[in-house]
């Protein structure tokens, strides 16, 4: 078999992190949740549960990972006990639900490389009609098709050199540039004339948005934006040596992904407001309008393309961590070379992202559950396996490990000076909150 990677540098740990945190979820998936889910209200909740669920989630995912050195379905079947129970075998959902991510998420993936060619080539003017330019880019076929295609060789491409020079050396350059750009159109967004109403949007509660179905996607939300449930974490944090400290780095992944999120929603809203557009607008909204801002901003057209560029980085750095759960299981399990586990993944992927992509145009009419195929996917994957994932994780972390470990495996066997109360509260929230309230969350939003 192959011999296993491991991460060269702390810094290339976090980043690699950040870089799998850090991507559409924040600047795509997060700002049209925000404007279809009534705003300051979905933020708030958002924020709970990023501190209060996932990130002890993240600690959790982080000690599976390394004590185990070994891909999410290996993981459990070494830490199970019971080499027959189902518990071993839990990590199959995982890969399962990496691999639906990774399909719709392509699809995004390929509008930004669209986006970027279309920066390029001077395409956004102040009066250019962009909800028609976004239509072009996402229903006419082959057009979609092809740049999902780029997209996933891209990724593909990076996996196939594996994690350390392939995924960390990736990673470092483009992070600190992104969040730079990001702050740039957030300036912009909120001195446009008229952005106030967005800022209030974005920071006033609205207490008649508290919905069931709010709370859920509020949920999935700070899940699939911090890349929890589905064993990317375990996957890294397996190639992660034992002097890492790891709640330190799960904190700042956080932090940094958070910090995203709340700058991607400044960036966006108030230009929503100001440019009299509906924050109800889907999945588009991000497309329709950053282009916009850029066609106000001076030198927006060169800062443009820096921003579909970079946009496209944090994508990739956060598909390369989606295939890598796929890969790393077919070359530990199946004892493939890499190179064959990446082309397999790679064409099945294809397969099914091909599907979602027609599902916004030809195949609009094929509903599942009343849903296209791209929006049941992204609904399915966020809304439901995620948070199912990470209820068995924390199940399997807290019932089926003894306390000890678990405590050992944070604390680098006791050679970290963490507090102890903090510890007791970390074991607290993965024995008992986090599945209550997970498990309570998923219920509801499954009966209403
Ligand atoms: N978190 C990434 C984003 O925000 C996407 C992602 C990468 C992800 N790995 C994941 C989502 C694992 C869920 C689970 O864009």
């Amino acid at each position: 078999m192959e011999k296993r990677d491991l991460f060269g540098s702390r810094l290339g740990v976090l980043l690699a992190l950040a870089g799998s945190a850090v991507g559409l979820g924040n600047l795509w998936r997060f700002p049209y949740l925000v404007g279809s889910n009534g705003g300051a209200m979905f933020i708030i909740l958002y924020l709970f549960f990023v501190f209060i669920i996932c990130l002890p989630l993240m600690f959790t995912e982080f000690v599976i990972g390394r004590r185990s050195h070994a891909n999410v379905f290996g993981a459990f079947r070494s830490l199970s006990s019971d080499k027959k129970s189902l518990w071993s075998k839990i990590g199959f959902i995982s890969v399962l639900c990496s691999f639906t991510i990774l399909s719709f998420y392509s699809v995004v993936g390929g509008w930004t490389i669209d986006y970027l060619v279309r920066s390029c080539m001077f395409q956004f003017h102040v009066n250019s009609d962009y909800s028609e330019m976004f239509n072009l880019s996402t229903q006419v076929a082959w057009r979609p098709l092809l740049f999902t295609a780029i997209f996933l060789i891209l990724t593909g491409l990076v996996v196939r050199m594996g994690v350390k020079d392939g995924i960390e050396k990736f990673t470092k350059v483009m992070m600190p540039i992104l969040f730079l750009m990001v702050i740039l159109v957030a300036i912009r967004s909120v001195t446009l004339p008229g952005a106030g109403e967005g800022l209030r949007f974005l920071f006033k509660p609205d207490f008649s948005k508290l919905t069931a179905t709010t709370v859920l996607s509020a949920m999935g939300q700070a899940f699939f934006s911090l890349s929890i449930g589905c064993g990317t974490i375990i996957t890294y944090a397996s190639y992660v040596n034992k002097s890492e400290n790891i709640m330190k780095t799960s904190s700042y992944t956080a932090l940094m992904d958070l910090g995203f999120a709340l700058l991607a929603g400044m960036a966006i809203m108030p230009a929503v407001f100001a440019f009299g557009q509906s924050p109800t607008e889907g999945p588009g909204l991000v497309f329709i309008i950053i282009p916009q801002i850029f066609a106000q901003i001076p030198f927006g057209s060169i800062l443009a393309i820096l921003f579909f560029f970079i946009l496209f980085f944090a994508a990739i750095t956060s598909s390369i961590s989606l295939l890598e759960v796929v890969v790393a299981y077919l070359i530990e399990e199946f004892e493939m070379v890499r190179r064959k586990a990446v082309f397999i993944s790679f064409t099945a992927v294809c397969v099914v992202a091909i599907l979602c992509s027609l599902s916004l145009g030809p195949l609009q009419e094929f509903k599942i559950a009343g849903f296209a195929i791209f929006d049941f996917l992204d609904k399915l994957s966020a809304n439901i396996l995620l948070p199912a994932g990470g209820l068995l994780f924390v199940l399997f972390a807290g019932w089926r490990m003894p306390d000890q470990d678990y405590i050992n495996e944070l604390t680098n066997e006791g050679t970290l000076p963490v507090n102890r109360f903090l510890l007791k509260a970390v074991r607290f929230i993965v024995k008992y909150v986090a599945p209550i309230i997970i498990l309570l969350i998923l219920i509801t939003g499954f009966v209403i």
